[in-house]
């Protein structure tokens, strides 16, 4: 497994591998690697990349001011091996300093159509940050395709559309949440929680799954079930932060509970702030 720091070297690096027609896939992430970012390098090898590049990169224009980018978990030794067993042919752990000249000032920006609800009205300018670091992480590797979980659901919408709208020659690959055998979806935020707290986190997986149920019983109106969603992961001991169901596609919110939407939650244990979401 090759390992860069200096994206103008990957980037050299990486056209070679294209123009003598190997086929690269890119796996972005913030490090703190767990099975669920694995599965996105497993993803990226069934779908038959001869390179599979992952960035590690606590991207710092993401983060608000008073969100946990100075605290948020970084492990670099253990994050190559767990790439290298899992199957990465490249690694890449740029420096904020790399990544951002001193007087950046290009930005990639979503109008709100897609960003301006759920976590995008919660976290001003994170959408801002992730579409700018994938973009430029997209212009240095030249990915064929690039892989994105369907944890962060918004995210991963927002992308494809950046893809489309800006005409990225490459495909995007979602993959499915990992989850604990508890139901927890696997999240490197998961570190910073409690016993009691995990616990509490459970409601979320627990909330989506009865979702599941009762949307599959045929249509309900949105409103009440919302209610009630919203009064469990509070009796759970979480603090919520928002109950939404979606459309799939759009993002828009709907009236009723049916097969085909999605619900996406977001929910802070103790200090943490954790999403799950689901596609009924
Ligand atoms: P990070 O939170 O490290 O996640 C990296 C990728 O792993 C994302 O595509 C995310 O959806 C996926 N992922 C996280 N937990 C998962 C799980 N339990 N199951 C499946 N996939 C999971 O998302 C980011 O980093 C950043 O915003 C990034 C895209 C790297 C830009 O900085």
């Amino acid at each position: 497994m090759r390992t860069f720091n200096d994206p103008n070297k990957l980037q050299r690096w990486a056209l070679a591998q294209r123009l003598a027609g190997r086929k690269i896939a890119l796996v972005p992430t913030m490090g703190a690697l767990h099975e669920g970012h694995l599965s996105l390098i497993a993803a990226a090898k069934r779908k038959g990349a001869d390179e599979i590049v992952v960035s590690v990169f606590v991207n710092p224009t993401q983060f608000g001011p008073k969100e946990d980018y100075a605290q948020y978990p970084r492990d670099h030794r253990a994050d190559a091996a767990k790439c290298r067993a899992a199957g990465a042919t490249a690694i890449f752990f740029p420096t904020p300093e790399n990544m951002y000249a001193p007087d950046h000032s290009v930005w990639m920006v979503e109008d709100g159509a897609l960003s301006g609800s759920l976590c995008g009205a919660r976290r001003p300018g994170h959408f801002r940050g992730v579409c700018t670091v994938v973009a430029k992480l997209f212009n240095i590797v030249h990915p064929n395709f690039a892989v994105f979980g369907q944890k962060d659901y918004q995210q991963q919408t927002i992308i494809r559309r950046m893809v489309r709208d800006m005409n990225f020659d490459l495909k995007i690959v979602v993959a499915p949440i990992v989850r604990e055998p508890s139901g927890l979806a696997l999240s490197s935020r998961n570190a910073y929680l409690s016993g009691a707290e995990k616990e509490s986190a459970l409601a979320l997986s627990r909330a989506l799954k009865k979702l599941k149920a009762c949307a599959k019983n045929g249509p309900r109106p949105w409103k009440a079930v919302k209610e009630e969603t919203w009064d469990e992961l509070g009796k759970a001991g979480l603090r919520v932060d928002y109950v939404e169901a979606v459309d799939a596609d759009t993002l828009a919110p709907v009236a009723t509970l049916e097969k085909g939407v999605a619900v996406l939650l977001a929910a802070y244990a103790g200090k943490t702030r954790l999403i799950d979401n689901a596609v009924m």
